[in-house]
């Protein structure tokens, strides 16, 4: 059962599975938190791609359970009850689960049942990486890691910082926004662009040969990871005069700061920049599915670093100047960006009924390989499942 009419996917010709992944796409990693924000033995109680989940620390390593009991249904986070380390109990008729394994391993009110060892919570693997937390939203063994994450981000020596927030919004619309070569138009006065002195033109006019715009790695030539650069440095014409009526009415800005000369977008929807905000850092994004509405916008910014001092240079540096200049306020642009993109793309028709430019070669490149190599779709029936 798809998650968009019928209709709407027969016109959507080259990438309906994209448009039917409304919730995103299933057997993916995705990042929920970072790694301080959960403590031994605290529970935490999220959502994503539609699924209402919960996940422990216990002797140092995170557990993940889906928040729905098997007797009837409810939400064990409705009130928790956690009377040993390893085991959950269901506040209301005291069935018990392991959160290692999710068996039902014990009822409590009723310690003879037939039921007890014949059943099981869904469980998903979780990893932690680079302060942050990954959660495996699928089924069966996961493929690695370093598949879904940018070239890169994994790499020793990178020190990652960043925040996350909920915004209001489908997870594509920030995708979409991220990987959008013509977008930095919203960015002209951001406090960044001065501040840091960068260039910025208004937008990136394509070259003469289209077929340079993107860069599509559909192969193992990136370690198994799937996704698009957007060549803007190589192949297009950036451009810094904007003309109404032939009237010079605004320019972009001639810095001296050399910036994001290298963009690309990764299954299942993560954004790289390089390097951004400074020469010598990079921003990781991405954009995780919570629910049709909603998305987390978990934003990251890495920096090499060698010493335990510099390593404590750059989180001064993320937490007094990169934080409140680049991920809040060069980065708040594109979140009122994406919530005005809303209610056009709310019934679906949006996907029928936009019209694309040249410069959107780059999105119409993300929507085809995301089509094709992405490993599911989550659907509404796995999501009550
Ligand atoms: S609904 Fe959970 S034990 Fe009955
Ligand atoms: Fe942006």
């Amino acid at each position: 059962m798809s998650n968009v009419s019928e209709d709407i996917l027969k016109k959507v010709k080259g990438w309906p599975g994209y448009v039917d992944a409304k919730y995103g796409f299933r057997n993916h990693w995705y990042p929920v938190m970072f790694s301080k924000d959960i403590a031994e033995g605290e529970v935490k109680k999220i959502k994503l791609l539609g699924e209402p989940l919960l996940v422990k620390r216990i002797d140092g390593k995170l557990h993940c359970i889906k928040d729905r009991c098997l007797h009837r249904g409810v939400p064990l986070s409705e009130k928790l009850d956690c009377m040993t380390k390893d085991t959950i109990t269901c506040w209301y008729h005291a069935w018990t689960y392991k959160w290692e394994t999710g068996e039902l391993c014990d009822i409590m009110t009723n310690p003879s049942s037939a039921q007890i060892g014949r059943h099981k919570l869904k469980v998903y693997p979780v990893e932690e990486a680079k302060n942050c937390v990954f959660i495996f939203l699928g089924d069966g063994e996961p493929h690695p890691l370093a598949h879904d994450t940018p070239p890169e981000f994994l790499d020793d020596g990178l020190e990652i910082l960043g925040i996350a927030r909920e915004i209001k919004s489908n997870w594509r619309l920030g995708v979409e926004n991220g990987f959008d070569p013509s977008h930095i138009y919203i960015h002209k006065d951001a406090i960044l662009v001065q501040g840091n002195d960068l260039v910025l033109p208004l937008g990136f006019a394509p070259g003469e040969d289209r077929s340079k715009q993107t860069k599509v790695i559909a192969d193992d030539s990136e370690g198994g990871r799937k996704g698009v650069y957007d060549l803007i440095g190589d192949a297009s014409v950036p451009v810094f005069e904007g003309t109404i009526d032939g009237e010079l009415v605004r320019e972009g800005n001639y810095g001296s700061t050399l910036v994001a000369n290298n963009i690309s977008i990764w299954l299942p929807g993560v954004l790289k920049v390089n390097p951004w905000p400074n020469p010598d850092m990079m921003q990781f994004e991405w954009y995780v599915p919570v629910d049709e509405n909603t998305h987390i916008y978990f934003q990251t910014l890495g920096k090499k670093c060698e010493t335990e001092e510099e390593i404590k240079a750059y989180e001064h540096s993320f937490d007094h100047k990169w934080k409140k200049m680049a991920l809040m306020g060069f980065n708040d642009d594109d979140i009122w960006a994406r919530e005005a993109m809303v209610d056009f793309y709310a019934d679906d028709k949006g996907w029928v009924n936009e019209i694309l430019f040249e410069p959107d070669e780059a999105i119409v490149e993300w929507r085809k390989l995301a089509d094709k190599h992405n490993k599911g779709i989550q659907t509404l029936e796995n999501i009550k499942g």
